[in-house]
């Protein structure tokens, strides 16, 4: 699945199948974490795995009582080491960065799940400091998000989203920047290179088969002349 497809078929999911979750899919999605940029590649995260059904229902309980939580059989907590980036970057490295860099982080992991078949959610509605306690966490590390993670056992409606022309601005906010209208118009490749990529796609599964075909031809045509070389020489 490539990326733009997960991206349009990413469902925040509340019901999960009681199915674990594999662990080299597990180690996908944590190696999809570790691989995000960070501001100055400080790389101030840190991924708490959570499997453990008791601590998964006192992590449910300390996020607002979300319940439904608990099914899901993995989580994963984002969390930042706050001392790390402030040593870097100060204020700014903790009250901005050390939000980007987990969020991206968590990003790219739900992505991969979705990549993978899986599905997730993101939970920000939780009580920080009970989360600390739960996880062992001192004060200068913060835990960001919590990730459900799963096999989904619901297809919800998607979510509605603005359409591009009612959140896109070019080239400035006020004054003389100007809403665009004609999407299609103005970025007329962006059309072009969606079909593109979709034609292309087709082009490489249809190849694929060509040679395949011809592969199975060639290798029936050698077999059916060394049986025939065999007779002969009987
Ligand atoms: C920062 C953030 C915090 C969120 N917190 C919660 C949460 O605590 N509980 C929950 O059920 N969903 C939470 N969500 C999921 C959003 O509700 C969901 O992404 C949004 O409604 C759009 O739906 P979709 O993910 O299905 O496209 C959160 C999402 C974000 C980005």
């Amino acid at each position: 699945m490539d990326v733009l497809e997960a991206i349009k078929k990413r469902k925040s999911i509340r019901k999960y199948l009681d199915v674990p979750v594999e662990w080299d899919k597990v180690g996908k999605i944590l190696d999809a974490g570790r691989l995000s940029p960070s501001a100055g590649n400080v790389q101030d995260w840190r991924f708490i795995v959570v499997t453990d059904p008791g601590l998964r229902k006192k992590i449910a309980e300390a996020s607002l009582k979300q319940y439904w939580m608990e099914q899901a059989p993995v989580f994963i907590v984002v969390i930042t080491e706050l001392e790390k980036i402030r040593k870097h970057y100060g204020l700014r490295g903790e009250r901005l960065y050390a939000i980007q860099d987990c969020a991206i982080a968590a990003t790219s992991m739900m992505l991969a799940a979705q990549s993978l078949g899986l599905s997730t959610c993101w939970v920000g509605a939780f009580e920080e400091g009970m989360i600390q306690e739960l996880l062992g966490m001192p004060d200068n590390v913060r835990p960001q998000v919590i990730l459900t993670i799963g096999y989904a056992d619901e297809d919800p409606e998607p979510t509605y989203r603005y359409p591009l022309e009612h959140i896109t601005l070019l080239n400035g906010y006020g004054g003389n920047a100007r809403k665009i209208k004609d999407f299609g118009k103005v970025f007329w490749d962006h059309n072009i290179v969606g079909r593109a990529v979709e034609s292309t796609k087709k082009t490489v599964k249809d190849i694929e088969k060509v040679t395949r075909d011809k592969r199975q031809e060639h290798t029936s045509k050698i077999k059916k002349f060394f049986k025939n070389l065999v007779k002969k020489k009987k």
